[in-house]
């Protein structure tokens, strides 16, 4: 449905409707009308809106956002992640396949020694517990993530596998990769150290009484790389500055040691759905997405075409040997396939497919894409192509069948 920003606008420019009515030779009832959305202003009134508000005829229908309107993505704030460690939990079952990252680590890394692991942005720890048993024995890992909620998954789920690891609460930008210390600012704790065989704590307060916080906070000081390995999976794409971030896992790795960097490409990823008995073509244009992506890269320094940029930053920072891989994993789904309703279910609730969108969710939907730069007509079709592959799945419940391909890029090179 299409509102005016007129109230909104008014305010804004501190009017009353008074004001503008008088502005637009228009009673205040008038304005009051269109503010409402009892009634649409004329067309002809438009010009003389969008010139007292300063703003475009598309900026003041809601079909462009306003210049200075832009809100940041915050996928890269700690509080985005509170509570998203059971969505993390269900999209990380289906994103590799073991016998590739076992290549990786024997013919590509050609890891043959034990190594201590550091693992940036860990979440809750889903890599470590891929990798620990494909390194030699004696390998260590240790986490390091700014959400305390997902450490605390992380320890749960270590401690009820049974592997030893150790967790890191600190911000990586703010980090110098020692383990007692840091710089993050929650409550009275830095950055915490402990170990994953270690009892859960019951909830997040005790979660910090229990917290090892040590505050000797060394900026400026260089502290040598302590790790033979450095990882992250899907992080730079999130934060505002990926590069900065790499960075920062190279000043964690020693000389030799490896840096591995795993990114999804969100063009592959968004091209590469194939929902057998719908049409291939239209499921794989992402109207406006190109836009959303630029918009994200300009405003905030958010980058999800990362992946592609990786080995380059790797090769300015001054790596050698620089590779880049493929993830193989593509995900092919039929009912004949054991455990299909559990598979269907992850990837539904992984790609946000549980539920057609009400208008409201609809409408918040479009506004943050009109928002992150598509027009609103490419805001309106992408929603469309997400609602319809919804109802498609819901309506194919028991037989729906699909390709899906993650684009997952492994970057990786040796600090000299
Ligand atoms: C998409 S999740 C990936 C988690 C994990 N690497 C995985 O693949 O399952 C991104 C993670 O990075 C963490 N993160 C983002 N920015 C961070 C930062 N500046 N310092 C520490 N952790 C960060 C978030 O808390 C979140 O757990």
């Amino acid at each position: 449905m299409l509102k005016l920003r007129i109230s909104e606008l008014r305010k804004k420019n501190n009017m009353t409707q008074q004001e503008l009515g008088d502005y637009l030779s228009v009673s205040y009832q008038t304005v009051s009308k269109w503010e409402t959305g009892v009634v649409l202003p004329d067309v002809t009134m438009l010009p003389g809106l969008s010139r007292c508000f300063g703003v475009s005829v598309d900026a003041l229908l809601g079909l462009v956002p306003l210049p200075q309107d832009y809100r940041p993505s915050d996928s890269g704030r700690k509080e985005y992640w509170a509570d998203r460690v059971n969505y993390l939990k269900r999209t990380r079952k289906t994103m590799w396949n073991q016998d590739y990252l076992a290549f990786l680590v024997r013919e590509v890394f050609r890891i043959d020694h034990p190594v201590t692991l550091l693992d940036c942005g860990c979440g809750y720890g889903a890599m470590g517990l891929l990798l620990l048993p494909l390194l030699p024995e004696g390998s260590k890992y240790v986490g390091v993530d700014f959400s305390g909620e997902m450490l605390c998954a992380a320890r749960e789920l270590f401690a009820a596998e049974g592997v030893a690891a150790e967790f890191i609460h600190a911000d990586i930008f703010d980090w110098d990769g020692r383990k007692n210390s840091g710089m993050l600012q929650a409550g009275a704790s830095d950055a915490v150290v402990y170990n994953g065989m270690q009892r859960a704590p019951q909830d997040m307060g005790q979660y910090a009484d229990n917290m090892d916080t040590q505050k000797q906070c060394t900026k400026g000081q260089h502290i040598p790389g302590q790790y033979d390995m450095v990882i992250s999976q899907a992080v730079l794409r999130h934060v505002d500055n990926g590069e900065r971030f790499l960075e920062k896992m190279i000043t964690f790795t020693k000389p030799g040691g490896l840096v591995v960097s795993m990114e999804c490409n969100r063009e592959f990823e968004a091209d590469g759905l194939y929902v057998d008995g719908m049409d291939y073509a239209s499921l794989c244009t992402c109207p406006g997405l190109k836009k959303l992506w630029q918009t994200e890269l300009s405003k905030q320094n958010r980058d999800y075409s990362i992946a592609m940029k990786i080995p380059h930053y790797m090769r300015r920072a001054g790596l050698r040997d620089i590779g880049c891989r493929m993830n193989d994993r593509v995900n092919f789904l039929c009912p004949e396939q054991e455990n299909y309703d559990g598979r269907l279910n992850a990837a539904v609730y992984a790609d946000h497919w549980s539920d057609e969108k009400t208008e409201d969710e609809l409408e918040k939907d479009i506004s943050y894409f009109v928002n992150h730069g598509m027009s609103r007509g490419e805001a309106e079709d992408y929603c469309a192509q997400q609602n319809g592959i919804v109802r498609y799945l819901k309506e194919h419940r028991g037989e729906a069948a699909f390709t899906k391909v993650g684009g997952i890029m492994v970057s990786y090179g040796w600090k000299v």
